[in-house]
Order: C-alpha cells, then structure tokens, then sequence
C-alpha cells in the first residue's frame, strides 16, 4: 500500500470551495464560493482532519496545499490544454448535454476522453496521497466519474462514496457513449454511488447489468471479488436556515422594496434565476411570458419579468450560442413590447452575491424555474426558503429534480408553450389563500430537508457499507 496521508474524510470535487480574487494589498487571495455543498460539508470536514482537492480554475499549475479559513485545499492545476479537452470538452460538451436529455447534441472526440482519463488519473493520485489509513472518500459529480475505480486500485483500504448531482440518463442515451462501460466502471470503485432520485440510481443499476454483466439485485451491485456496490438517492437540499435568517434581515428587506421600487412598482414581478445554460429553457420560457404580453393579458405597465442569467462555460460553443439567442430575443421582445422605463423584460447578465439574490426572492411574486432537465435546481429551493411570510407563487418545471419535492408548485412540460403561459397566468392571478396553502406546504417540505442533513445521510449509508471496515467518519 501507498505511504499514507492524515485526512480522515477527502473531498474530490472538479472545483475548490474557493475562488481566486485580489487582496487588499494587491497579491493574489481566495474568497469562499457560495455554494451550499461547502457549508453542509464543513462541519464535518474540521470535524475529520477533512481536505478537499478541486480544480482552483484558470492555469496556474504550481499551487500548494494551503489552509483557508480552517479549511484544508489542495489545489490540482490543469493545463490550458486540459481546461479545453478535459472540462470545456469531455464534462461539458460531451457529458452534459448526454446526461441532460441531449437537449444540446453531445460531441464525441477521443481527445476529450483521453484528458479525461489523465485528469482523473491525477485527482485519483492526489487523494491517494492525502487520504489517512481507512480513511473516507466522497468524490463529486459528473466531471470525476473515473476517480472511484482509480483511487481503489491505488488504496483498497479507502471507503469511497460518490455523488452525481446531474440526472443519469436512460440507458437508451447513455449507451450513445463510446466510453460507456469505461465510465460505469470507475463509478464501480465506489462502495456507495449516490443520485438525486431513484430513477437514476435505477438507471445506473440497470446499465451495470446490461452493459457490464455484473449481478445485480435492486439497489445491489454484486461484483465478481465479492465487493458490493450500493446505488441510492440522496436528493440534495440548501442550507435552509441560512437563506431564511438572510431574507428576514432588515438589509434585504429593504433591498427587495428598492428592487421593485427601481421597477415601476408593478403589481407583479415574475423572476427567472438561472446559469445561462441551454438546459435551463430560459428561451421558451421568456417566449412563453412575451407571448402572454403580446396577447394582452399582461401589461408592461403592471407587470415585468426579471431574468438574471449568470455568465457560464463562456468559452463552449453551445453556450455561446445561447447567449446571443437571448440577447436576440430580449432585445426584440421589448422592442416590440416594452414602453418608455416599461421594458417587458428585465435582463441582467451577471452574478450577484447571495444578499442580493435574497432580495430578488423576497421581491418576487412569481418564481419561474423551467429546466428541460436538471438534476435538482436549488433555485427553487431557494425561493421557497426565502417565502417567510408564505406567499409568492412557483411554476416548476416537471423535468427538474426538485418537482418530486415541491409538488404544489404550479407543476409544467418545459416543451409546452401553450401550458406554460396557462401556468404562468394561473400563478399570477391565484387568491392570496391559494398561494399561502401551497407555499407552507412546499416551506414544510424544504425544512425538513436540509442540505446538512442530505449529507449526513450520505456518510451515514456510506459509513454502512463494508461493516468489516473500521473506520468511520462522524457525520
Ligand atoms: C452544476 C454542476 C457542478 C458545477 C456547476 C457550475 O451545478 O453539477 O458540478 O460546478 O454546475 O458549473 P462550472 O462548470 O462552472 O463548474
């Protein structure tokens, strides 16, 4: 066995929880990100000697280990070639689109799968080298598929869960994959693969029989050296109590009055949050609420949609694509709708700090998350966290995660226009009692729910694994 390191719990994430900025004195700093994944892992990361490796982002490859804010990174560079073949390429171009429904095309090169083996091949080393004796592993999402298999051959004493936070596909479009069996075997390294709902642990399931030929019995893997490998749903969650404590401040409350203050004072505000991506339906949905507009059941004098869309991937073609389609359509739909200070949608390309987004929720009426697929959206989560006082409305998507959840949203098929607008205006003109029974409804099921305790009850069924292995990490 390889000499070992001390972290008794290892996070392996494509990203650091922390992204690089200018210090006050000039030099190079990093600040948190805000990510809820970090919040709900540090307790238990100070509480086991835990290290998270992750991409720090850019090129830079000569970065040390160092400590942030009691947090122990370590940093993993990529070359520029790597970003390109390995990130932009094989994780976004091929990867994403294929496990959301190829709602963009996914591309196929043998180049991007060879940076993806070599990428992973390095994260899998570096965890290698600073996981404890028996140590616990928990490594993220969809860019680090192969690490499981990997780090299994080099410490067989490691516990190893893994966590997709996108949907798995159907095996009807995973089998597209020239690398398939290749990716259903490094997740096979993992004692515990973890999914945001059953259906996809059942697809994966599924595939491992099919595609690999192991035995399986529901949520069961039984490898041929006698290991078992257990597939299960863990959906994710925010950290609930934070948003909550922030949309209650008095800051925020009196950001939100300003926010629609600089509106006009419409009597309602319809608000999409989402990163700029293909997978959000940001287009149909703007279509949708235009169409609505143009039709006369709104007024841009009494009404107007927010969309903030935050910048992504910008150097993936499709993504670039994207944002011209937008900018396009918004530009022509308030040319052709808006009126003087009355624009029918209000457009922003931008990343805003948490407090701001509180702001937005608590300014909002109508929440509008209309992914063609995604594997949660904590957006909607989000909104709900920040209703304190029970109202606002939600239309939901049916094709994100987070509908098996919040089941009184105003439920729609992203690919309908026609539902959508019905939705849309069912939400907007809803009796305040109507708004007030689905909302506490949907706040009941977000409390319980916490991102917290999502993983708590990771490492709880991973510390369940492999009894004859002692030792454990505490949640
Ligand atoms: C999704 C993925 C994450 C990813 C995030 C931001 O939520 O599941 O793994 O980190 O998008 O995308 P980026 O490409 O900027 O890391």
């Amino acid at each position: 066995m390889t000499t070992s390191g001390s972290a008794d719990l290892v996070i392996v994430a494509n990203r650091l929880p922390v992204d690089r900025v200018t210090d006050a004195d000039g030099g190079p700093g990093w600040r948190r990100s805000p990510g809820g994944l970090v919040s709900a892992l540090e307790p238990v990361m100070r509480a086991n000697d835990g290290a998270w490796l992750g991409w720090p982002g850019g090129t830079e490859t000569d970065l040390e280990p160092f400590v942030e804010d009691g947090l122990q990174l370590v940093p993993i560079g990529l070359t520029a070639e790597e970003v390109e073949e390995h990130y932009e390429g094989f994780s976004n171009g091929t990867l994403w689109p294929l496990y959301h429904d190829v709602v963009a095309k996914p591309e196929f090169h043998r180049e991007w799968w060879d940076s993806y083996v070599a990428v992973n091949r390095r994260f899998a080393e570096r965890a290698a080298e600073v996981a404890s004796e028996g140590a616990t592993v928990w490594v993220q999402d969809y860019q680090m598929q192969l690490v499981p298999q990997m780090l299994r051959e080099l410490r067989p004493d490691l516990r190893i869960g893994f966590y997709l936070h996108i949907p798995f596909p159907p095996a009807e479009l995973f089998q597209q994959l020239p690398w398939r069996r290749q990716l259903l075997e490094g997740l096979l390294g993992a004692d515990l693969v973890g999914f945001q709902l059953p259906g996809a642990a059942q697809n994966f399931v599924r595939l491992v029989r099919q595609r690999v030929g192991h035995k399986t019995h529901r949520d069961m893997v039984y490898l041929p050296d006698g290991r078992t490998v257990k597939a299960a749903a863990f959906p994710i969650s925010i950290d609930v109590d934070s948003f909550a404590e922030l949309a209650s401040s008095p800051a925020v409350e009196a950001r939100a009055a300003e926010i629609r203050e600089a509106l006009g004072n419409p009597s309602k505000v319809f608000l999409g949050i989402d990163r700029l991506d293909y997978t959000k339906g940001i287009y149909a949905r703007l279509r949708a609420y235009s169409e609505l507009v143009r039709d006369g059941h709104l007024d841009v004098d009494d009404a107007v949609f927010v969309q903030v869309a935050t910048p992504s991937r910008e150097r993936v073609e499709q993504y670039r694509i994207l944002r011209d389609d937008i900018d396009r359509l918004v530009g022509r739909i308030n040319g052709d709708l808006g009126r003087i200070g009355r624009p029918a949608i209000s457009y922003l390309h931008s990343s805003y700090p948490r407090e701001e987004m509180a702001a937005l929720y608590r300014a909002a009426d109508v929440m509008v998350v209309t992914p063609f697929r995604d594997g949660m959206n904590l957006v909607a989560k989000e909104y709900v966290a920040c209703r304190l006082d029970e109202s606002g409305a939600l239309v939901l998507s049916e094709f994100a995660g987070a509908a098996e959840e919040l089941k009184q949203a105003w439920l729609v098929n992203p690919y309908d226009i026609n539902g959508m607008k019905q939705a849309l205006l069912e939400a907007h003109r809803a009796p305040e009692k109507e708004l007030t029974r689905r909302m506490r409804a949907m706040r009941k099921c977000v409390a319980e729910h916490d991102v917290t305790q999502w993983a708590s009850d990771f490492l709880e069924e991973l510390a369940a694994t492999r009894p004859e292995h002692g030792k454990v990490v505490r949640p």
